[in-house]
């Protein structure tokens, strides 16, 4: 059985109350249960963490080796200013895909910029609660074919 860790960051425990205009009125218990029966459809066993703390973030992802086949996270605002996060996907080098309920490239400028997003494998913005089900598929999809699709890797041949 393949095993995921979905992380989630600082506030997101708020979902449900917090700008719902723009993160949805899904609570995070919701999240994590459509998350996990769309995981265990697919085989899978999906653990979720949430933490407002950099620290138990980058101490989750660490922990992670050996126990996780991929991560799904989204990192909230430390998706704009973490190098430990970054650092910790890199160390474990186990694949990550990153999701943001909110699109961050319409949004300020500060939040236009991902300091994981060139380590992850993909990065799903902007669908709402559906960004986490459509990263998670992206996670298994990738596991069952252990391949990044060729455009994004770089490696594959041009259309002709
Ligand atoms: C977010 C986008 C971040 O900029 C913000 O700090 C969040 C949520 C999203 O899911 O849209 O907390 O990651």
């Amino acid at each position: 059985m393949r095993h995921i860790l979905l992380l989630h960051g600082p506030n997101l425990n708020l979902l449900g109350s917090r700008e719902p205009e723009r993160y949805g009125v899904s609570t995070l218990g919701e999240i994590n249960q459509q998350m996990k029966e769309l995981a265990k459809s697919k085989g899978t066993e999906l653990v979720s963490f949430q933490s407002n703390s950099e620290g138990d973030l980058v101490g989750q992802i660490q922990s992670a080796r050996g126990r996780y086949d991929a991560i799904v996270i989204n990192a909230a605002a430390y998706t704009h200013t973490s190098i430990a996060i970054r650092d910790a996907l890199l160390a474990v080098d186990i694949p990550a895909v990153e999701v943001h309920l909110s699109n961050i490239y319409q949004r300020e400028s500060f939040r236009q910029t991902s300091r994981i997003a060139d380590v992850v494998i993909g990065q799903v913005s902007g669908f709402g609660a559906q960004s986490y089900l459509l990263g998670l598929l992206g996670a298994i999809s990738y596991l069952e074919t252990q391949k990044q699709i060729p455009e994004m890797s770089g490696s594959g041949k041009k259309d002709t």
